[in-house]
C-alpha cells in the first residue's frame, strides 16, 4: 500500500503542474501537455504502471479495512477512539472510496474522451481536451463535485502520507516530524490546487 501510495502521490505532482496550464497557459499548452501525457512512449509505460497502482492501492485498501474489522468483531465497552487516532485515520476507507469513486468519473470525463471520444482539433492539430474540460467546468454540479473529492483527497492524503513513510520503515527521530509537516503541507496545498481548477474555469469560463 506504502509503495503504490507513494508513486500516487508522485503522480499527483506530475498532474497538477500540468493541469495548470489550465490557469496560466493558453488552450493550446493544454492540449499539447495531453498529447505529451497520451503519446510519449516513456510517459505511456509509466501509465499502465499508474492503472496497475491505483487498481493495487484500492484492493488492498479494502482488504485491510477488512482486516482490521475481522480482528475486532465485538466492539469495546468504553471506546474514544480521538483520544489517540484522528478522523482522518479512522476513515481511510471511506476517504479511499471517495476518491476512487472521483476517479471512475474523472477519467470517464476526460481520459476516455481523450482516446476514444470524438473531439475536435486545435490549431497545432492537437485533440482539443481544452474545450472538452472547459465545457465540463461550467456545470456547477461537476464544480461542487470535485471540490468535495479534493476535500476527501486531502484528508486521505494527511494520514496516508506520513503513514506510508512509516510502512516503509523509514522512522528517524529527527526525520519523522519533519515527514510529517511536509505531509500536511503536501495535503492541503496539492488538493487544493486542484480544486482551484475547475472552481477557477467556473468562473471565468
Ligand atoms: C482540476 C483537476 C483535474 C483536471 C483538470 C484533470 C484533467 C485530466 C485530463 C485532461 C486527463 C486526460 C489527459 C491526460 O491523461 O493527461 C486526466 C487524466 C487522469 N487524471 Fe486527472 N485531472 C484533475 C484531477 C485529478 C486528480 C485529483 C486525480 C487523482 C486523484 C486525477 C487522476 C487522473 C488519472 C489517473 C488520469 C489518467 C492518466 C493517464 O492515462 O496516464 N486527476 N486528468
Amino acid at each position: 500500500m506504502a509503495l503504490t501510495g507513494l508513486f500516487l502521490i508522485t503522480f499527483l505532482i506530475v498532474h497538477l503542474a500540468g493541469n495548470l496550464t489550465l490557469i496560466w497557459g493558453s488552450p493550446e499548452d493544454f492540449n499539447a501537455y495531453a498529447k505529451f501525457m497520451t503519446t510519449f512512449p516513456l510517459i505511456k509505460i509509466t501509465s499502465y504502471l499508474l492503472y496497475a497502482s491505483i487498481l493495487g492501492h484500492a484492493v488492498l485498501g479494502i482488504a485491510l479495512a477488512r482486516q482490521n474489522k475481522a480482528a475486532r468483531p465485538v466492539d469495546y465497552a468504553y471506546n474514544k477512539p480521538s483520544a489517540n487516532s484522528s478522523w482522518a485515520s479512522r476513515s481511510m476507507a471511506l476517504l479511499g472510496i471517495i476518491t476512487f469513486v472521483f476517479l471512475v468519473i474523472h477519467m470517464k470525463s476526460f481520459w476516455f474522451e481523450m482516446h476514444w471520444g470524438e473531439i475536435g482539433t486545435d490549431s497545432n492539430g492537437n485533440k482539443d481536451l481544452f474545450t472538452v474540460t472547459n465545457a465540463a467546468f461550467q456545470q456547477l454540479w461537476y464544480v461542487a463535485l470535485y471540490v468535495f473529492a479534493m476535500t476527501a483527497l486531502g484528508f486521505h492524503l494527511a494520514h496516508g502520507f506520513q503513514s506510508a513513510f512509516q510502512s516503509m520503515g523509514w522512522n528517524h527521530p529527527s526525520y519523522t516530524p519533519l515527514i510529517k509537516k511536509v505531509g500536511m503541507a503536501f495535503s492541503i496545498i496539492v488538493p487544493a490546487a486542484f480544486a482551484i481548477i475547475p472552481v477557477w474555469m467556473f468562473i471565468n469560463g
